[in-house]
């Protein structure tokens, strides 16, 4: 009688260990980089926290560099609940409607790492992810990558190098204009295609934090690069608002919590990735790296901070002003 008694509990437990199992809610991370870059490490770290912290119930897929969508791609995914979770480029978000997060595209906007987390871990961040909620999109967080650097098939030292040159870039207005200002001829186009545009000189250069540039091996296609920091990178995290609020309460909250943490670790790592992998590309010796002169700094700040200006009837000049406020930014200095 016992045996029997014990027998029932185990298939008992075993159906509803299996019932869990074969059920869980799952959640498809898509994203464009490689996974050895900081958004990659940490939706892998999110992953691995949610899946612990929901004990299993949540199961997230993460899919890296492009293999399931593209950039254009991925955001029509998500408001059609086809994924569940992105991290895009904050320069990406215009498409949507959204243009206010082309603030961060600003040339020189944020002096520094500390500049930066005024906004993304202040009001101001808050308020930008808030403006997604009518577009059935919700902002969950802000996480780091770095500052770009300007690359190239030919020298460059002053902003007339860049003249006449095709430089690709993200789908930002801003960016758009900033590429104008150096002369440039901007190109949008999608991450994924970078490496072969610039192979095959369907473009002649680039901008990138360095840990996107390494392990695309963009470097390997760019015969220099200058350390101009000229502009910012990073990413919104975010999600399917209708998908995110019909989940259980408790769920959500668990995955909240993942979700803190792997943005503590995504803006502790950020800055060590970037160091790390720009290391790698001299060590490569492909790619000539020149530190600008405090001069030809100034240079490309002359010729890019009137782009704030500019572009303030896009983004919107309350937005523009509440950034400048947060960071004590004075654009009127140059
Ligand atoms: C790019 O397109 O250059 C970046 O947005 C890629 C990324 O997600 O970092």
């Amino acid at each position: 009688m016992k045996i029997r008694a014990l027998l029932v509990g185990l298939v008992a437990v075993g159906l509803s260990a299996t019932a869990v199992a074969a059920d869980p809610i799952v959640i498809k991370f898509s994203h464009v980089v490689a996974q050895d870059t900081p958004k990659g490490k940490a939706a892998e770290k999110f992953k691995q926290l949610a899946e612990k912290y929901t004990n299993g119930a949540v199961k997230v897929e993460v899919y890296a560099n492009s293999t399931l969508y593209k950039d254009k791609e991925e955001m029509e995914a998500l408001q059609l609940g086809a994924v569940q979770m992105l991290a895009p480029s904050l320069a990406k978000f215009g498409p949507l409607g959204v243009r206010d997060f082309e603030a961060f595209d600003l040339p020189y906007i944020f002096d520094g790492r500390d500049a930066l987390h005024k906004v993304t871990k202040g009001p101001v961040g808050k308020q930008l992810l808030a403006k997604l909620e009518p577009r059935g999109i919700k902002g969950l967080a802000y996480w780091d990558n770095g500052f770009k650097h300007l690359s190239l098939n030919a020298p460059i030292r002053t902003p007339d190098d860049l003249k006449g040159k095709k430089m690709r870039i993200q789908s930002s207005k801003v960016l758009e204009e900033q590429m104008r200002a150096l002369g440039a001829l901007p190109q949008v186009m999608a991450f994924s295609e970078v490496y072969q545009a610039l192979q095959t000189g369907v473009v002649d250069g680039t901008e990138n934090p360095h840990s996107n540039l390494y392990t695309q091996k963009m470097h390997e296609v760019q015969s220099h690069m200058a350390l101009t920091e000229h502009g910012y990178l990073g990413y919104a995290v975010i999600t399917n608002k209708k998908f995110w609020d019909g989940l259980p309460a408790d769920v959500r909250s668990q995955l909240d919590k993942a979700m803190a943490e792997a943005t503590d670790y995504a803006n502790e790592i950020s800055k060590a990735e970037n160091d790390k992998a720009l290391e790698a590309v001299r060590a490569s010796g492909k790619t000539q790296i020149h530190t600008p002169t405090e001069a030809e700094k100034n240079a490309f700040k002359k010729a890019l901070i009137p782009v704030h200006k500019k572009m303030e009837s896009r983004i919107g000049a309350d937005t523009i002003k509440a950034i400048y406020q947060a960071t004590g930014f004075d654009p009127s200095k140059f």
